[in-house]
Protein backbone atom coordinates (compact mmCIF):
# COMPACT_ATOMS: atom_id res chain seq x y z
CA UNK A 1 0.00 0.00 0.00
CA UNK A 2 1.20 3.41 -0.77
CA UNK A 3 1.55 6.54 1.32
CA UNK A 4 -1.79 8.14 1.07
CA UNK A 5 -1.17 12.33 0.14
CA UNK A 6 -3.57 12.98 3.29
CA UNK A 7 -0.92 11.01 5.28
CA UNK A 8 1.88 13.21 3.85
CA UNK A 9 -0.09 16.54 4.81
CA UNK A 10 -0.93 15.20 8.22
CA UNK A 11 2.94 13.25 8.98
CA UNK A 12 5.11 14.94 6.43
CA UNK A 13 7.63 12.46 5.55
CA UNK A 14 6.54 10.35 7.65
CA UNK A 15 5.83 6.36 5.69
CA UNK A 16 2.30 5.00 6.63
CA UNK A 17 3.41 1.89 8.32
CA UNK A 18 0.86 -0.75 7.01
CA UNK A 19 -0.58 -1.71 10.44
CA UNK A 20 -3.84 -2.97 9.27
CA UNK A 21 -3.48 -5.12 6.54
CA UNK A 22 -4.20 -4.34 2.92
CA UNK A 23 -7.38 -5.68 2.79
CA UNK A 24 -8.94 -3.28 5.66
CA UNK A 25 -7.80 0.03 3.85
CA UNK A 26 -8.72 -0.83 -0.12
CA UNK A 27 -7.76 2.33 -2.00
CA UNK A 28 -10.71 2.30 -4.05
CA UNK A 29 -13.86 0.53 -3.23
CA UNK A 30 -15.00 0.21 -6.70
CA UNK A 31 -12.68 -2.65 -6.24
CA UNK A 32 -14.56 -4.13 -3.64
CA UNK A 33 -17.75 -5.93 -5.08
CA UNK A 34 -21.12 -5.29 -3.32
CA UNK A 35 -21.04 -9.45 -2.29
CA UNK A 36 -17.58 -9.67 -1.09
CA UNK A 37 -17.60 -11.43 2.04
CA UNK A 38 -16.86 -9.11 5.25
CA UNK A 39 -13.18 -8.01 5.82
CA UNK A 40 -11.16 -9.49 8.25
CA UNK A 41 -8.63 -6.97 9.41
CA UNK A 42 -5.16 -8.77 9.76
CA UNK A 43 -3.22 -8.99 13.01
CA UNK A 44 -0.66 -6.46 12.55
CA UNK A 45 1.74 -9.19 13.59
CA UNK A 46 0.79 -11.43 10.96
CA UNK A 47 1.30 -9.17 7.92
CA UNK A 48 2.96 -5.77 9.06
CA UNK A 49 6.12 -4.81 7.22
CA UNK A 50 9.12 -4.67 9.10
CA UNK A 51 9.48 -1.44 10.16
CA UNK A 52 11.96 0.61 7.87
CA UNK A 53 14.52 1.29 10.62
CA UNK A 54 15.27 4.86 9.01
CA UNK A 55 11.84 6.20 9.02
CA UNK A 56 12.12 10.37 8.71
CA UNK A 57 11.55 12.57 11.06
CA UNK A 58 7.59 13.20 11.91
CA UNK A 59 6.18 17.13 12.58
CA UNK A 60 2.63 17.73 13.73
CA UNK A 61 -0.09 17.88 11.49
CA UNK A 62 -2.78 21.62 11.35
CA UNK A 63 -5.64 21.95 10.55
CA UNK A 64 -6.61 22.74 7.15
CA UNK A 65 -10.53 23.43 7.72
CA UNK A 66 -9.38 27.16 6.36
CA UNK A 67 -12.10 29.12 4.59
CA UNK A 68 -11.79 28.44 0.37
CA UNK A 69 -9.92 24.94 0.86
CA UNK A 70 -12.98 23.02 0.19
CA UNK A 71 -13.82 20.85 -2.07
CA UNK A 72 -17.13 19.72 -3.50
CA UNK A 73 -19.20 17.68 -1.76
CA UNK A 74 -20.56 14.23 -2.61
CA UNK A 75 -22.05 10.83 -0.46
CA UNK A 76 -19.89 8.94 -2.94
CA UNK A 77 -16.82 11.23 -2.28
CA UNK A 78 -17.29 10.78 1.17
CA UNK A 79 -18.27 6.22 0.80
CA UNK A 80 -14.65 6.00 -1.00
CA UNK A 81 -12.79 6.79 2.36
CA UNK A 82 -14.76 4.73 4.47
CA UNK A 83 -13.25 1.33 4.67
CA UNK A 84 -15.68 -0.04 7.18
CA UNK A 85 -18.84 0.63 4.90
CA UNK A 86 -17.37 -1.70 1.95
CA UNK A 87 -17.96 -4.86 4.19
CA UNK A 88 -20.96 -6.78 4.15
CA UNK A 89 -23.04 -8.00 7.24
CA UNK A 90 -25.15 -11.02 7.33
CA UNK A 91 -24.09 -11.63 3.73
CA UNK A 92 -25.59 -8.07 2.51
CA UNK A 93 -23.29 -4.79 1.95
CA UNK A 94 -23.23 -2.95 5.30
CA UNK A 95 -26.01 -0.19 5.67
CA UNK A 96 -25.00 1.67 8.68
CA UNK A 97 -28.08 3.99 9.53
CA UNK A 98 -26.49 4.17 13.47
CA UNK A 99 -24.46 7.45 13.26
CA UNK A 100 -26.32 8.79 16.18
CA UNK A 101 -24.87 6.23 18.15
CA UNK A 102 -21.41 6.57 16.42
CA UNK A 103 -20.58 7.49 12.87
CA UNK A 104 -18.01 5.54 10.70
CA UNK A 105 -14.33 6.42 10.25
CA UNK A 106 -12.68 7.52 7.20
CA UNK A 107 -9.04 6.19 6.43
CA UNK A 108 -7.94 9.25 7.03
CA UNK A 109 -8.19 8.73 10.91
CA UNK A 110 -7.59 5.55 10.97
CA UNK A 111 -4.03 5.76 9.08
CA UNK A 112 -3.36 9.15 11.60
CA UNK A 113 -4.23 6.67 13.97
CA UNK A 114 -1.27 4.03 12.76
CA UNK A 115 0.87 6.85 11.78
CA UNK A 116 0.95 8.14 15.22
CA UNK A 117 1.79 4.74 16.78
CA UNK A 118 3.79 3.60 13.89
CA UNK A 119 6.57 6.90 13.89
CA UNK A 120 5.23 9.56 16.37
CA UNK A 121 4.22 8.24 19.80
CA UNK A 122 5.39 9.60 22.98
CA UNK A 123 4.07 11.45 25.93
CA UNK A 124 3.29 15.24 26.09
CA UNK A 125 4.62 18.13 27.92
CA UNK A 126 6.72 16.48 30.60
CA UNK A 127 9.63 14.59 27.93
CA UNK A 128 12.66 16.46 27.01
CA UNK A 129 12.88 14.89 24.18
CA UNK A 130 12.30 15.47 20.30
CA UNK A 131 10.01 13.10 20.42
CA UNK A 132 7.93 14.64 23.29
CA UNK A 133 8.33 17.86 21.71
CA UNK A 134 6.68 16.50 18.30
CA UNK A 135 3.52 14.98 20.20
CA UNK A 136 2.77 18.02 22.00
CA UNK A 137 3.28 20.03 19.29
CA UNK A 138 0.59 17.43 17.74
CA UNK A 139 -1.37 17.68 20.78
CA UNK A 140 -1.59 21.40 20.36
CA UNK A 141 -2.64 21.92 17.08
CA UNK A 142 -5.43 19.37 17.78
CA UNK A 143 -6.34 22.11 20.38
CA UNK A 144 -5.96 25.23 18.01
CA UNK A 145 -7.95 23.30 15.19
CA UNK A 146 -10.78 22.65 17.65
CA UNK A 147 -11.10 26.35 18.45
CA UNK A 148 -10.97 26.83 14.86
CA UNK A 149 -13.47 24.54 14.11
CA UNK A 150 -15.71 25.96 16.81
CA UNK A 151 -15.30 29.63 16.29
CA UNK A 152 -13.55 30.12 19.10
CA UNK A 153 -11.31 32.90 20.28
CA UNK A 154 -8.14 30.93 21.16
CA UNK A 155 -7.12 27.20 21.79
CA UNK A 156 -6.93 28.35 25.28
CA UNK A 157 -10.77 27.86 25.16
CA UNK A 158 -10.89 24.19 24.98
CA UNK A 159 -10.34 21.68 27.58
CA UNK A 160 -9.96 17.77 26.17
CA UNK A 161 -11.89 15.15 27.69
CA UNK A 162 -12.89 11.45 27.09
CA UNK A 163 -16.19 12.95 25.18
CA UNK A 164 -19.60 14.93 25.96
CA UNK A 165 -20.71 12.83 29.01
CA UNK A 166 -17.25 13.80 30.41
CA UNK A 167 -17.55 17.36 29.86
CA UNK A 168 -20.71 18.02 30.98
CA UNK A 169 -19.62 16.36 34.13
CA UNK A 170 -16.65 18.46 34.78
CA UNK A 171 -18.87 21.24 33.93
CA UNK A 172 -21.52 20.38 36.37
CA UNK A 173 -18.41 19.59 39.09
CA UNK A 174 -16.71 22.49 38.64
CA UNK A 175 -18.44 25.16 37.47
CA UNK A 176 -21.89 23.94 39.20
CA UNK A 177 -20.22 22.84 42.65
CA UNK A 178 -18.95 26.88 42.38
CA UNK A 179 -22.29 28.87 40.82
CA UNK A 180 -24.76 27.00 42.53
CA UNK A 181 -26.28 26.99 45.39
CA UNK A 182 -30.09 26.24 47.41
CA UNK A 183 -33.13 27.25 45.58
CA UNK A 184 -31.25 27.65 41.99
CA UNK A 185 -32.71 26.79 39.05
CA UNK A 186 -31.12 24.56 36.43
CA UNK A 187 -33.16 24.36 33.51
CA UNK A 188 -33.17 21.05 31.61
CA UNK A 189 -35.47 20.47 28.14
CA UNK A 190 -37.67 17.23 28.74
CA UNK A 191 -35.75 16.74 24.84
CA UNK A 192 -32.47 16.03 26.58
CA UNK A 193 -30.42 12.79 26.46
CA UNK A 194 -29.35 11.70 29.98
CA UNK A 195 -25.90 12.67 29.50
CA UNK A 196 -27.44 16.10 30.07
CA UNK A 197 -30.16 15.32 32.77
CA UNK A 198 -28.24 13.02 35.41
CA UNK A 199 -25.00 15.01 35.99
CA UNK A 200 -27.69 18.21 36.79
CA UNK A 201 -29.58 15.98 38.98
CA UNK A 202 -26.31 15.11 41.10
CA UNK A 203 -25.06 18.57 41.71
CA UNK A 204 -28.28 19.54 42.36
CA UNK A 205 -28.52 16.84 45.24
CA UNK A 206 -25.28 18.17 46.22
CA UNK A 207 -26.22 21.50 46.11
CA UNK A 208 -29.68 21.73 47.23
CA UNK A 209 -30.37 23.28 43.70
CA UNK A 210 -33.22 22.50 41.42
CA UNK A 211 -33.67 20.93 37.67
CA UNK A 212 -36.43 22.19 36.62
CA UNK A 213 -37.72 20.45 33.10
CA UNK A 214 -39.09 22.79 30.13
CA UNK A 215 -41.96 21.10 28.19
CA UNK A 216 -41.82 19.61 24.67
CA UNK A 217 -44.77 20.30 22.11
CA UNK A 218 -46.03 17.60 20.48
CA UNK A 219 -44.22 17.82 17.53
CA UNK A 220 -41.15 17.92 19.42
CA UNK A 221 -39.85 21.44 19.73
CA UNK A 222 -38.98 22.71 22.89
CA UNK A 223 -41.96 24.99 24.27
CA UNK A 224 -40.46 28.56 24.40
CA UNK A 225 -43.49 30.10 25.57
CA UNK A 226 -42.90 27.64 28.71
CA UNK A 227 -39.51 28.42 28.73
CA UNK A 228 -39.62 32.02 28.98
CA UNK A 229 -42.23 31.40 31.73
CA UNK A 230 -39.84 29.52 33.64
CA UNK A 231 -36.69 31.20 33.45
CA UNK A 232 -36.47 34.05 36.39
CA UNK A 233 -33.71 35.49 38.13
CA UNK A 234 -33.57 31.70 40.36
CA UNK A 235 -31.85 30.45 36.66
CA UNK A 236 -28.35 29.62 36.86
CA UNK A 237 -28.46 27.47 33.96
CA UNK A 238 -29.79 26.08 30.98
CA UNK A 239 -28.21 23.23 29.58
CA UNK A 240 -29.94 22.23 25.87
CA UNK A 241 -28.63 19.99 22.85
CA UNK A 242 -28.45 22.09 19.42
CA UNK A 243 -29.52 18.81 18.29
CA UNK A 244 -32.13 16.15 19.52
CA UNK A 245 -30.45 12.51 19.29
CA UNK A 246 -33.70 10.81 19.09
CA UNK A 247 -36.24 13.45 17.78
CA UNK A 248 -33.71 15.30 15.72
CA UNK A 249 -35.39 18.32 16.65
CA UNK A 250 -32.58 21.58 16.44
CA UNK A 251 -33.89 24.15 18.90
CA UNK A 252 -33.60 27.86 18.17
CA UNK A 253 -30.32 27.92 20.42
CA UNK A 254 -28.98 31.80 19.91
CA UNK A 255 -32.12 32.62 20.92
CA UNK A 256 -32.93 30.76 23.74
CA UNK A 257 -28.82 31.83 25.23
CA UNK A 258 -30.46 35.54 24.49
CA UNK A 259 -33.15 34.71 26.67
CA UNK A 260 -31.45 33.03 29.27
CA UNK A 261 -28.50 35.84 29.68
CA UNK A 262 -31.25 38.38 30.32
CA UNK A 263 -31.48 36.54 33.71
CA UNK A 264 -27.54 35.64 33.91
CA UNK A 265 -28.14 32.59 33.40
CA UNK A 266 -25.22 30.66 32.05
CA UNK A 267 -26.02 28.47 28.91
CA UNK A 268 -24.50 24.74 28.14
CA UNK A 269 -24.93 23.52 24.80
CA UNK A 270 -24.75 19.82 24.15
CA UNK A 271 -23.38 19.61 20.00
CA UNK A 272 -22.85 15.94 20.72
CA UNK A 273 -25.73 15.79 17.98
CA UNK A 274 -24.93 18.74 15.81
CA UNK A 275 -21.39 19.28 15.20
CA UNK A 276 -21.20 16.88 12.14
CA UNK A 277 -24.31 17.58 10.73
CA UNK A 278 -23.77 21.54 10.18
CA UNK A 279 -21.28 24.76 10.93
CA UNK A 280 -20.97 25.45 14.37
CA UNK A 281 -19.98 28.79 15.43
CA UNK A 282 -19.77 29.13 19.53
CA UNK A 283 -19.15 33.02 19.67
CA UNK A 284 -22.51 33.30 17.05
CA UNK A 285 -24.44 31.59 19.44
CA UNK A 286 -22.55 33.36 22.37
CA UNK A 287 -22.83 29.77 24.54
CA UNK A 288 -20.95 29.66 27.63
CA UNK A 289 -20.16 25.96 27.12
CA UNK A 290 -20.11 24.03 24.00
CA UNK A 291 -19.14 19.99 24.36
CA UNK A 292 -18.85 17.27 21.49
CA UNK A 293 -17.51 13.84 21.52
CA UNK A 294 -15.03 13.17 18.11
CA UNK A 295 -16.76 9.86 17.57
CA UNK A 296 -19.88 10.87 16.54
CA UNK A 297 -18.25 13.54 13.69
CA UNK A 298 -15.70 10.46 12.23
CA UNK A 299 -12.94 10.94 15.16
CA UNK A 300 -11.97 8.15 17.31
CA UNK A 301 -14.07 7.22 20.48
CA UNK A 302 -12.73 8.44 24.03
CA UNK A 303 -11.83 11.75 22.90
CA UNK A 304 -14.25 14.96 23.07
CA UNK A 305 -13.86 19.12 23.76
CA UNK A 306 -15.63 21.10 26.20
CA UNK A 307 -15.29 24.78 24.84
CA UNK A 308 -15.61 27.50 27.62
CA UNK A 309 -16.10 31.31 27.48
CA UNK A 310 -12.54 33.04 28.46
CA UNK A 311 -14.17 34.82 31.20
CA UNK A 312 -15.74 31.72 32.63
CA UNK A 313 -12.28 29.57 31.92
CA UNK A 314 -10.27 31.83 33.90
CA UNK A 315 -12.41 31.13 37.35
CA UNK A 316 -12.73 27.04 36.56
CA UNK A 317 -11.31 25.39 39.25
CA UNK A 318 -9.57 21.84 39.24
CA UNK A 319 -11.88 18.84 39.03
CA UNK A 320 -9.62 15.54 39.16
CA UNK A 321 -5.90 16.69 40.27
CA UNK A 322 -2.67 14.69 39.37
CA UNK A 323 -0.10 15.50 36.98
CA UNK A 324 -0.24 17.58 33.95
CA UNK A 325 -2.77 20.03 36.09
CA UNK A 326 -0.02 21.23 38.29
CA UNK A 327 2.62 24.00 38.26
CA UNK A 328 4.38 22.16 41.93
CA UNK A 329 3.45 20.30 44.18
CA UNK A 330 4.39 20.22 47.75
CA UNK A 331 2.88 18.79 51.33
CA UNK A 332 1.86 22.29 52.43
CA UNK A 333 1.04 24.23 49.27
CA UNK A 334 0.49 22.65 45.45
CA UNK A 335 -0.10 25.48 42.97
CA UNK A 336 -1.80 24.66 39.21
CA UNK A 337 -1.12 24.79 35.91
CA UNK A 338 -3.11 27.97 33.90
CA UNK A 339 -6.55 26.74 32.30
CA UNK A 340 -6.98 25.01 29.89
CA UNK A 341 -4.37 22.64 31.23
CA UNK A 342 -5.49 22.68 35.02
CA UNK A 343 -8.36 20.83 33.61
CA UNK A 344 -6.64 17.70 32.02
CA UNK A 345 -5.41 15.82 34.72
CA UNK A 346 -3.34 12.93 33.98
CA UNK A 347 -1.90 11.82 30.34
CA UNK A 348 -4.32 12.71 27.53
CA UNK A 349 -5.73 10.79 24.82
CA UNK A 350 -3.20 11.87 22.47
CA UNK A 351 -3.45 9.64 19.84
CA UNK A 352 -7.49 10.34 19.95
CA UNK A 353 -6.34 14.23 19.31
CA UNK A 354 -4.41 13.13 16.16
CA UNK A 355 -7.21 11.52 15.35
CA UNK A 356 -9.53 14.01 15.81
CA UNK A 357 -7.52 16.65 14.12
CA UNK A 358 -7.76 13.92 10.69
CA UNK A 359 -11.43 13.91 10.63
CA UNK A 360 -11.53 17.53 11.38
CA UNK A 361 -9.60 18.05 8.33
CA UNK A 362 -11.69 15.36 6.49
CA UNK A 363 -15.29 16.69 7.42
CA UNK A 364 -14.40 20.23 6.36
CA UNK A 365 -12.31 19.40 3.52
CA UNK A 366 -15.76 18.88 2.00
CA UNK A 367 -18.61 22.13 1.59
CA UNK A 368 -20.31 21.53 4.83
CA UNK A 369 -23.15 24.15 3.64
CA UNK A 370 -23.71 21.06 0.75
CA UNK A 371 -23.46 18.55 3.29
CA UNK A 372 -26.06 19.91 5.72
CA UNK A 373 -28.59 20.23 2.25
CA UNK A 374 -27.88 16.97 1.27
CA UNK A 375 -28.82 15.64 4.39
CA UNK A 376 -31.73 17.42 4.98
CA UNK A 377 -32.88 16.23 1.42
CA UNK A 378 -32.36 12.51 2.29
CA UNK A 379 -34.30 12.84 5.05
CA UNK A 380 -36.82 14.39 3.68
CA UNK A 381 -36.61 11.55 1.16
CA UNK A 382 -36.19 9.17 3.80
CA UNK A 383 -39.25 10.49 5.81
CA UNK A 384 -41.71 10.22 2.45
CA UNK A 385 -40.26 6.40 1.73
CA UNK A 386 -40.63 5.22 5.49
CA UNK A 387 -44.49 6.87 5.63
CA UNK A 388 -45.46 3.97 2.63
CA UNK A 389 -44.81 1.26 5.42
CA UNK A 390 -47.88 0.20 7.08
CA UNK A 391 -47.73 1.00 10.21
CA UNK A 392 -45.28 2.67 10.78
CA UNK A 393 -45.39 6.23 12.79
CA UNK A 394 -42.49 8.92 12.57
CA UNK A 395 -42.17 10.36 15.77
CA UNK A 396 -41.07 14.38 16.47
CA UNK A 397 -42.11 16.68 13.41
CA UNK A 398 -40.21 19.67 14.28
CA UNK A 399 -39.46 22.30 10.95
CA UNK A 400 -35.56 22.30 11.95
CA UNK A 401 -34.03 18.57 12.81
CA UNK A 402 -30.97 16.76 12.17
CA UNK A 403 -31.45 13.72 9.72
CA UNK A 404 -32.65 11.14 12.69
CA UNK A 405 -35.68 8.92 12.12
CA UNK A 406 -37.04 7.60 15.31
CA UNK A 407 -39.93 5.37 14.67
CA UNK A 408 -42.60 2.89 15.74
CA UNK A 409 -43.77 0.21 13.44
CA UNK A 410 -47.87 -1.63 14.70
CA UNK A 411 -47.17 -4.96 15.31
CA UNK A 412 -43.47 -5.18 16.58
CA UNK A 413 -41.11 -4.28 18.94
CA UNK A 414 -38.20 -1.91 18.43
CA UNK A 415 -35.93 -4.50 19.32
CA UNK A 416 -37.48 -7.27 16.78
CA UNK A 417 -37.40 -4.52 14.02
CA UNK A 418 -33.31 -3.74 14.85
CA UNK A 419 -32.75 -7.63 14.54
CA UNK A 420 -35.19 -7.98 11.66
CA UNK A 421 -32.78 -5.22 9.51
CA UNK A 422 -29.48 -6.72 10.67
CA UNK A 423 -30.65 -9.80 8.78
CA UNK A 424 -30.46 -7.68 5.67
CA UNK A 425 -27.32 -6.16 6.80
CA UNK A 426 -28.99 -2.57 8.12
CA UNK A 427 -28.04 -1.38 11.68
CA UNK A 428 -30.35 0.87 13.09
CA UNK A 429 -30.40 1.55 16.86
CA UNK A 430 -33.30 0.54 18.92
CA UNK A 431 -34.50 1.17 22.77
CA UNK A 432 -34.70 4.01 24.96
CA UNK A 433 -31.87 5.99 23.02
CA UNK A 434 -31.17 7.59 26.58
CA UNK A 435 -33.46 10.31 26.30
CA UNK A 436 -36.70 8.22 28.65
CA UNK A 437 -38.32 11.96 29.14
CA UNK A 438 -38.48 12.79 25.44
CA UNK A 439 -39.94 8.98 24.82
CA UNK A 440 -41.98 9.33 27.70
CA UNK A 441 -43.88 12.76 26.24
CA UNK A 442 -44.90 10.26 23.39
CA UNK A 443 -45.94 7.40 25.99
CA UNK A 444 -43.12 5.11 24.74
CA UNK A 445 -40.16 3.48 26.62
CA UNK A 446 -38.50 2.29 23.42
CA UNK A 447 -38.27 2.97 19.61
CA UNK A 448 -36.67 1.99 16.95
CA UNK A 449 -34.10 4.94 15.19
CA UNK A 450 -32.45 5.00 11.74
CA UNK A 451 -30.07 8.35 11.89
CA UNK A 452 -28.29 8.93 8.78
CA UNK A 453 -24.94 10.65 7.86
CA UNK A 454 -23.20 12.49 5.16
CA UNK A 455 -22.27 9.10 3.22
CA UNK A 456 -25.78 7.66 3.21
CA UNK A 457 -27.72 7.59 0.19
CA UNK A 458 -31.66 7.16 -1.20
CA UNK A 459 -30.52 3.71 -2.41
CA UNK A 460 -29.44 2.35 1.24
CA UNK A 461 -33.20 4.41 2.18
CA UNK A 462 -34.41 2.15 -0.03
CA UNK A 463 -33.21 -1.24 1.53
CA UNK A 464 -34.59 0.09 4.84
CA UNK A 465 -37.63 0.66 3.72
CA UNK A 466 -37.96 -2.58 1.47
CA UNK A 467 -36.68 -4.42 4.45
CA UNK A 468 -39.80 -2.79 6.59
CA UNK A 469 -42.29 -4.04 3.95
CA UNK A 470 -41.31 -7.36 3.83
CA UNK A 471 -41.28 -7.57 7.74
CA UNK A 472 -44.89 -6.08 7.84
CA UNK A 473 -45.89 -8.58 5.04
CA UNK A 474 -44.37 -11.67 6.79
CA UNK A 475 -46.22 -10.53 10.35
N1 LIG B 1 -25.95 9.13 22.37
C1 LIG B 1 -25.82 8.02 21.48
C2 LIG B 1 -27.11 7.70 20.77
O1 LIG B 1 -27.96 8.53 20.70
C3 LIG B 1 -25.22 6.83 22.11
O2 LIG B 1 -27.25 6.62 20.26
Amino acid sequence: MTTPDVLRGLWPGAPTPNLLGDGLLSPDPATVPASAPATVPTPASASAPVADPAVPDAHPAQFTGLPGQTAAFSPELARRDVPILHRTVNGHPLVWLDNGATTQKPRQVIEALAGFYGSANSNIHRGAHTMAREATEAYEAGRSAVAQFLGAPSPDDIVFVRGTTEAINLVAQTWGRANLGPGDDILVPVLEHHSNIVPWQLIAQQTRARVVPVPLQPDGQIDLTAYDDLLSMRTQLVALSQASNVLGTVPPVREMTALAHRYGAKVLVDGAQAVAHFPVDVQDLDADFYVFSGHKLYAPTGIGALYVKPEIMRDMAPWQGGGNMIESVDFTRTTYAPVPHLLEAGTGHISGVVGLLAALNWLTSFDRDAIAAYETSLMAYAQQALATVPGLELLGSAPDRIAVLTFTLAGHDPSEIAAWLDRDGIAIRAGHHCAQPALAHYGLASAARASLALYNTSEEVDKLVASLQQLQQAA
